[in-house]
């Protein structure tokens, strides 16, 4: 495992926000590797050997896309609204391309996946995992379709910004509270007021979007006339 710090000089840190970043040649997974340093560190891998995704899934990590994990202080119960923090940076990181936001954890283009973010709690501090296909899209991808966005960026450059937003969103939300959050990422969400799938563990459920809870849960509005709050689960649009 080769450790390569990123080049002084070169805007590879965020001065205004001092995050410390440490670049790697190969991991297995940059948030196992994240576990071991304290809030403020992103690590970046050139390569992941066993890069994973929610629900315990393979993230295929192919060359030339980003691997990036954040160590944050967890924000209690309300931890999982951190994933919309991560959706909307990567949204702000690239104002070149029409991106959207797929509850609860997914970046689109053009209704295809392009960004997944996997959070996971270390005692009192969060592992933000993000992955973005900047160079190439897995193949065989069974649950969604899957885009690159054309690799115009490096990984390390694409890094800088998505921290340099977070750092903007992280102030935006001491600043205005989670109630700002919550409306910023329903003006970029997919499929909000329509008729979309829930698959949950035991069922699959369909109704119509309708927002999201304080604590970021999916409210759907189901057929009979009731509203059911889902609190993690893959969604179809
Ligand atoms: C998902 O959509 O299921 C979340 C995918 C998260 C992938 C990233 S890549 C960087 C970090 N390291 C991992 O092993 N996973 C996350």
């Amino acid at each position: 495992m080769l450790l390569v710090a990123f080049l002084p000089g070169k805007c590879y840190t965020s001065i205004m926000f001092n995050w410390n970043i440490i670049s790697f040649k190969t991991v297995e997974s940059t948030n196992d590797t994240a576990r071991h340093y304290p809030c403020g560190t992103a690590i970046i891998a050139e390569r992941q050997t066993r890069g994973r995704g929610r629900h315990g899934r393979v993230w295929q990590s192919l060359e030339g896309n980003l691997f990036l994990s954040v160590v944050l202080s967890d924000w209690g119960a309300k931890t999982p609204l951190l994933a919309f923090v991560f959706g909307l940076a990567v949204i702000d990181a690239l104002p070149e391309i029409p991106l959207r936001l797929k509850w609860p954890n997914d970046v689109l283009w053009d209704g295809a996946k392009v960004a997944g973010i996997l959070l996971e709690r270390i005692d009192d501090r969060v592992i933000a995992g993000i992955g973005v296909n900047l160079n190439q899209a897995p193949i065989n991808h069974v649950l969604y379709p899957t885009k690159a966005l054309g690799g115009f960026l490096t990984p390390p450059e694409l890094a800088n910004r998505i921290l340099a937003c977070l750092n903007t969103l992280l102030t935006h939300v001491q600043n205005n509270g989670t109630a700002w959050l919550l409306a910023q990422w329903t003006s970029k969400a997919s499929g909000l007021g329509q008729s979309i799938t829930v698959k949950l563990p035991t069922e699959t459920i369909t109704g119509i979007f309708k927002t999201l809870s304080p604590d970021g849960a999916l409210v759907l509005s189901l057929p009979n006339g009731t509203e059911k709050n889902i609190s993690a689960g893959d969604i179809f649009l």
